[in-house]
């Protein structure tokens, strides 16, 4: 009997991210190779893929085409979660217990994000992401940690003229994550649960994100407890077609 590498080994992609953002419409423009129409999703669902011709997986850059080793490190699944703030919970479910997931791509909706209403959604769910990630992180058992979950911020639609561009949108949430950050903070605090001081204090601190003090919450304070952030525009859809390159680029560094 010969074993053949089961598809749940290989290494997976979770797409998270606000309802509308644009998962479901890249999970099928990487299945079919052109975009479709989509509708909002209910339920979890999981393909494989395989990383177009002209990226290189980072761990093949030695390797020639054709080396079997080499087509098998193309390979990788993409889970794609509900925005729905109801259905979150598939999508946190993963966070809780990441085996093989190799990275997250969080996608945003770069024009919603303009403005304050679609700003501070996703900087609620992509705080609480981060937070999962971080808990994960300081909660390990072994000395050495657990292994790294980069994530991706996919700014998406950047068709749309009203679209910040990334740099922007990198700024703006950061900024909308403090905020989060601050009112999370002063609900735990004022929800007066019967707690020592002490164990306030120690609740406090993990559900603090980033680092402790007055100044404001920036991505690379993820890198303390191993996690990447990046933000990178693009669109899945579009009059001029689309362009998901820079998303494809960081796919391969993670493969
Ligand atoms: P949920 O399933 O509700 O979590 O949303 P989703 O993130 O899966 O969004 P979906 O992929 O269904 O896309 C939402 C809408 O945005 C659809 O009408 C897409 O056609 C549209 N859309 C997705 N990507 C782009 C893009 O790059 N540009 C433009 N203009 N529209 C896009
Ligand atoms: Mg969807």
């Amino acid at each position: 009997i010969y074993r053949v590498q089961s598809p749940t080994a290989l290494p997976t992609f979770l797409l998270i991210g606000p309802s509308g953002a644009g998962k479901t419409a890249f999970l099928t423009l990487t299945e079919r190779n052109s975009a479709a129409q989509t509708h909002t999703s209910t339920a979890p669902l999981t393909i494989q893929a395989l990383l177009p011709e002209g990226f290189v997986p980072s761990s093949s850059h030695y390797r020639s085409a054709g080396d079997p080793a080499y087509e098998r490190a193309r390979r990788f699944l993409l889970l794609d979660t509900p925005g729905h703030g109801k259905l979150r919970h598939f999508a946190t479910a993963r966070l809780v217990n990441p085996s093989n997931v190799r990275g997250i791509i969080f996608f945003i909706d770069a024009a919603s994000v303009a403005e304050d209403t679609g700003l501070n959604e996703a900087a609620e769910y992509l705080h609480d992401v981060l937070l999962a990630l971080q808990k994960r992180y300081t909660g390990a058992k072994t000395s050495k940690g657990p292994k790294e979950i980069p994530v991706l911020i996919a700014a998406n639609k950047l068709d749309l003229f009203t679209a910040l561009p990334p740099h922007l949108v990198k700024i703006s949430l950061e900024k909308a994550v403090s905020e989060v950050r601050k009112s999370r903070a002063k609900g735990l605090k004022d929800s007066g649960v019967a707690m020592g001081a002490e164990e306030d204090m120690v609740d406090e601190e993990r559900n603090w994100l980033g680092e402790g003090g007055e100044g404001s919450f920036e991505f690379r304070q993820m890198e303390e407890v191993g996690t990447s952030v990046v933000v990178k525009g693009g669109n899945v859809l579009g009059g001029d077609g689309t362009d998901v390159k820079n998303w494809w680029d960081w796919i391969s560094e993670q493969l």
